[in-house]
C-alpha cells in the first residue's frame, strides 16, 4: 500500500502496563454469555510502546520485542505473528471508536511495540486498546472526559479499563467495573512466559464444561485481600492468591502443571496462573529474591522469564514528539 506523505510530522506515545489478578472470582455465565467477575487486579511492569502518528488511512505495525514475545527467526513475515496482529488488532478499533464518538473523520498509522505476551491471560490486547484512546486523544487534541475514557474503554473489552487505571483495583461486572485499591506493597512477581498463547474464550468454555448445570456462586471479593494489600506483606498475599480460571485452563492445557511446579521448584512463594493464562506469575519477597527465583527458573529451562515490579502506573504518555523546530 502506498501513502501519500502527510505533513504533520507529529508523534505520540503511550505506554500501557500488562496486568495481572491476585483473586479471580468467576460466576456462571450471564444471558450476554459474559461471565460475571470479582476480581482483583494488579499493574505490572511489563508494557507495551504504542506510537501514533496522523495518516490518511489506519495502518497497524506490531514489533515484537523482549523475552516474551519473542519469535523464532524462521517465522514467515506474512503469516507470524506479527503478521496476524497487523491484520485484525484492537488498537485499530479503538482508535476508530474514539473517532466516531467526537464525530470525527481521521485516521492514524499505529505503531506497538509489544512486551506483554500475545494471548497470554496478561490483557496485552487491552493495554494497547487503552493506549491508542489516550495517544490519539492528545495527538488530536480531543480533551476527552475521563469517564468518556473508561466508558469507550469498556466497550473495547472487560480489561480496557483496568489499563486505563493502573497500580492495584478491584474489578466488578463482567470486570470492566474498576475501583482503586490502597496498596502499600513493593511487589515482585516473576513472569513465566509460554510459546503457545491460550484462547480466552476457550478457557472460558472449559470452565462452563466443569459446571454444566450452572451451579456456581456468585463470586465475590474476599475480604482479607485488601488488609494483605494494605499491608504490604508478600507471605499474606501468598497465602490469597486465587484463580478460578486456572482448572479450566488446565483442563486446556495440561502441560502448564509443569510449568507451574517448576516455579514453586525455583523457591517461589506461591504460584498462579495469569488470568486465563498461559503465563505462569511466580510471587517473590523481594527483588533479590526475584532474581534468584529467576536464575533458578533458566536454569531448569525455561527462557522466556522476567522478573517484574508491581504495582506501576496505568496508560501514561511516555513521549510527545512535536516534529522539527522551523
Ligand atoms: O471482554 P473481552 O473481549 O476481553 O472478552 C473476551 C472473551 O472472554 C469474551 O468473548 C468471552 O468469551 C470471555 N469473557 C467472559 N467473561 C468475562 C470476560 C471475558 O466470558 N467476564
Amino acid at each position: 500500500m502506498s501513502h501519500a506523505p502527510l505533513h504533520d510530522p507529529r508523534t505520540v506515545t503511550v505506554r500501557a502496563p500488562a496486568k495481572v489478578n491476585l483473586h479471580l472470582g468467576v460466576g456462571a455465565p450471564r444471558a450476554d454469555g459474559f461471565h460475571p467477575l470479582a476480581t482483583v487486579y494488579q499493574a505490572v511492569g511489563l508494557y507495551d510502546d504504542v506510537t501514533v502518528s496522523a495518516w490518511d488511512d489506519w495502518t497497524v505495525r506490531v514489533l515484537l520485542e523482549g523475552p516474551l514475545v519473542e519469535q523464532p527467526e524462521r517465522a514467515d513475515p506474512t503469516t507470524g505473528l506479527a503478521a496476524q496482529l497487523e491484520r485484525d488488532n484492537i488498537a485499530e478499533r479503538a482508535g476508530r471508536l474514539l473517532a466516531a464518538h467526537h464525530g470525527i473523520e481521521a485516521a492514524a498509522a499505529i505503531t506497538i511495540r509489544k512486551s506483554i505476551p500475545v494471548a497470554g491471560g496478561m490483557a496485552g490486547g487491552s493495554a494497547d486498546a487503552a493506549a491508542t484512546l489516550v495517544a490519539l486523544d492528545r495527538l488530536w487534541d480531543l480533551g476527552t472526559a475521563d469517564e468518556d475514557l473508561l466508558d469507550l474503554a469498556a466497550r473495547l473489552g472487560s480489561d480496557v479499563p483496568f489499563a486505563l487505571l493502573g497500580g492495584t483495583a478491584s474489578g466488578t461486572g463482567r470486570g470492566e467495573v474498576v475501583e482503586p485499591l490502597l496498596d502499600r506493597g513493593a511487589w515482585w512477581w516473576v513472569v513465566i512466559g509460554n510459546e503457545r498463547g491460550l484462547s480466552t474464550p476457550a478457557v472460558y468454555g472449559a470452565f462452563d464444561a466443569r459446571h454444566p448445570t450452572g451451579d456456581v456462586p456468585d463470586p465475590a471479593l474476599p475480604t482479607a485481600l485488601p488488609a494483605a494489600l494494605a499491608d504490604g506483606d508478600p507471605v499474606m498475599l501468598a497465602a490469597l492468591l486465587d484463580n478460578h480460571l486456572q482448572a479450566a485452563a488446565l483442563d486446556v492445557r495440561p502441560d502448564l502443571a509443569a510449568t507451574l511446579d517448576a516455579g514453586l521448584d525455583a523457591g517461589a512463594l506461591q504460584v498462579l496462573l495469569s488470568g486465563s493464562g498461559p503465563t505462569v506469575l511466580a510471587l517473590c519477597s523481594d527483588a533479590d529474591h526475584a532474581r534468584e527465583v529467576t536464575a533458578g527458573l533458566q536454569r531448569a529451562g525455561h527462557h522466556r522469564v522476567v522478573a517484574v515490579p508491581a504495582p506501576v502506573a496505568g496508560v501514561h504518555v511516555v513521549e510527545y514528539d512535536g516534529g522539527p523546530v522551523r
